[in-house]
């Protein structure tokens, strides 16, 4: 009777294919790739020579293309006769082409070669067009890349998939005076023999990497370099005439490098890294291997007109994009459910990296101003959802580019690390990076690694962050008894639109630290909150101290004090003895319970009010995000 229903439902509903990976009877192992763009017609050439393995005798392969013709295609099986495709079947909507070929191909190693031609697009996705203007303000163009997340079958016929690995060897024919780009370094530059205008660049062979990661730049640019420690070669591509603007990323970018290689321990796998600044970008950087794209305002530095929030934001998207080289490149997600996790991991690690290099900027007390509290503004709202979602069709992976992938996966690794410590969490990383490199993982992957580092229950704790939307808010008092300081403790689900009256509540495992007026900035007390109840007794604590929780505004929850214990705590907000990130973090969800007490009528006028204060942006948009339930659109965390 089930499936009758089943059928009934199917009937009624919208059409809507399922969703089906490409088939693994054939797959890429090496990927010959020449173009050739025509940056007048704005049109390319390609030719594709990949070596496949075929698993399973067949007649037909199926790859991923989108607004591609192929001209001809042909297989050649190792030591055999070359037979070439009869149909090229595209499926438009699943961006798939089937090529059929009139015999069977035999199980073993052939080469695929496919012909094809494209246009250089003007959508800022696949390989595209960038408009900029000459230094003597002449329009001209240049042919650049964008492939996350399913795109790369834009430019070549391709099996499109991130557990899709295989090598690169890329060639691009390019006119003689234009810089040409792509993932690896230049090993030979010969004339172009039917053009003298042209020339053909060829690129070392990649590692073995999925098809999101490729890049090809072809423009006119100046560069700065230099050396990493390790002896990595760096360079600064900018527009030309603006060279100078290159020096800050250039400076970030080699202190970084022997950062993630020293805290993963792991060297970085490339000869060369180069970072670019391109004028027409949808993204605000994009994590290429061995060719890292960004938006101009997320990589120039003009020395003499910029202030410290440019550099800060520069800072953090260059060392979000290098972690990326380890955390994604190196190692992959298996497929765009896990985006939440290379997305989050690095929008964390970003923090530590610059808080390493550049001590100076404070930056932690940026993440708890910026995502930590954005995070759990939109997550306190009924149509927040939770990080980790099923994605299937391609079309899905954009929506999953939100505030709550970045700045909440940011928040709960942040506060993952915390319980794990930095030793062991380092433990951890190391042994996913070297069991999984040049492979593919899930996010349980990293939990199991770093569980056997930390002999801590993480998958457990984890999922509970993960997989339901929200977080609670927990609710403290406490009771002098003697030399003892007992802290009752109990969680709910937060809710910006009133108390959660639903009758299952979610709960949460928390881990919560709790601190004292002898040592505020350090936990004396950690426990692991895995019920809605809990009574900590803290020994040698006197009535004249004050006990804080969630010291660092590390946890991802909201506290709501007893007034006696918020009132203990004022003295150190007074004195500055609570340190500025943990100030922040009351004043946070003081606000936040304001907010839930407040009716209507006192909300709207609480917008009028606010909007009349033009001076204070950051208020009117906290208060839009609650009262409108506002989205922020994907992409660009910031837009700047
Ligand atoms: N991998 C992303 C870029 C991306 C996002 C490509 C969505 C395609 C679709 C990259 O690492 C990233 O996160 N970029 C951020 C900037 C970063 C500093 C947070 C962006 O583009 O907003
Ligand atoms: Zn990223």
């Amino acid at each position: 009777r089930r499936s009758i229903l089943l059928l009934l439902l199917l009937a009624t509903m919208p059409e809507r294919r399922p969703f089906v990976r490409l088939p693994t009877d054939v797959f890429p192992v090496n990927y010959g790739l020449c173009l050739k763009p025509d940056l007048i017609d704005f049109t390319f050439e390609g030719k594709l020579e990949a070596a496949v393995e075929v698993t399973q005798p067949t007649n037909q392969i199926v790859m991923n293309c989108a607004d591609i013709d192929i001209i001809t295609a042909s297989f050649v099986p190792e030591g055999g006769e070359e037979v070439n495709a009869t149909g090229f079947n595209y499926q438009n909507e699943d961006e798939k082409v089937t090529l059929s070929f009139p015999s069977t191909l035999q199980k073993g190693s052939a080469i695929l070669k496919i012909d094809f031609v494209g246009e250089l697009n003007d959508k800022m996705k696949g390989f595209y067009r960038s408009k900029y203007a000459s230094p003597s303000g002449e329009v001209r163009y240049a042919a650049v890349t964008q492939f996350e997340a399913t795109d790369a079958r834009r430019a070549f016929p391709c099996w499109d998939e991130p557990a899709i690995k295989a090598t690169f060897d890329i060639t691009l024919i390019v006119p003689k005076e234009r810089v040409a780009l792509s993932n690896m370094n230049v090993i030979d530059r010969k004339p172009y023999p039917e053009d003298a205008g042209l020339v053909e660049v060829k690129f070392a062979t990649t590692p073995i990497m999925s098809t999101y990661l490729v890049a090809f730049v072809i423009g006119e640019y100046d560069f700065v370099e230099g050396q990493s420690s390790d002896g990595v070669l760096v360079r600064v591509y900018t527009p030309l005439g603006k060279a100078e603007q290159g020096k800050f990323a250039l400076e970030v970018a080699i202190k970084t490098l022997p950062f993630y290689k020293d805290y993963f321990n792991v060297p970085y796998p490339l000869p060369k890294i180069d970072l670019i600044a391109i004028a027409d970008f949808a993204a605000g950087a994009m994590e290429n291997w061995g060719l890292v794209t960004y938006r101009e305002t997320a990589l120039l530095i003009d020395p003499k007109n910029s202030c410290s929030s440019s550099r800060q934001w520069v800072a953090l998207v260059v060392g979000h994009e290098l972690a990326h080289q380890w955390f994604g490149n190196l190692v992959t997600m298996e497929w765009w459910t896990h985006l939440w996790l290379n997305e989050g991991f690095a929008s964390w690690i970003e923090y530590l990296c610059v808080d390493h290099c550049f001590p100076e900027y404070d930056i932690w007390t940026q993440f708890v101003s910026a995502d930590y509290t954005r995070a759990l503004e939109l997550d306190a709202l009924d149509n927040s959802h939770p990080i980790e979602v099923n994605v299937g069709h391609p079309s899905e992976v954009d929506e999953i580019f939100d505030a709550i992938s970045y700045s909440k996966g940011a928040s709960v690794i942040r506060m993952l690390h915390d319980y794990i410590g930095d030793q062991d969490f380092r433990k951890g990383m190391n042994a996913y990076l070297l069991k999984f490199q040049h492979k593919n993982a899930s996010t349980e992957d990293l939990w199991d690694c770093l569980g056997q580092a930390s002999g801590k229950p993480i998958a457990e704790v984890m999922s509970s962050w993960t997989q339901q939307m929200g977080f609670p808010i927990i609710v403290v008092d406490q009771e002098q008894v003697r030399d003892d300081r007992i802290i009752k403790l109990s969680q709910k689900k937060f809710c910006a639109s009133g108390p959660h009256t639903a009758e299952e509540c979610p709960s949460w495992m928390v881990p919560v630290s709790i601190c004292t007026s002898d040592d505020p900035s350090h936990a004396c007390h950690k426990v692991l909150l895995d019920g809605t109840d809990a009574t900590i007794t803290l020994n040698n604590v006197r009535p004249d101290q004050w006990v804080k929780i969630n010291p660092g505004t590390v946890g991802f929850y909201r506290l709501q004090y007893s007034t006696s214990m918020l009132e203990s705590l004022l003295p150190g907000v007074r004195d500055l003895s609570l340190p500025p990130v943990d100030r922040l973090g009351l004043q946070n969800d003081l606000f936040s319970l304001l907010h839930k007490q407040a009716d209507m009528q006192e909300e709207k006028n609480r917008i009028e009010r606010v909007l009349g204060a033009i001076s204070a942006p950051d208020l009117i948009q906290k208060v839009l995000i609650f009262a409108l339930s506002v989205r922020i659109p994907p992409l660009c965390r910031w837009i700047r």
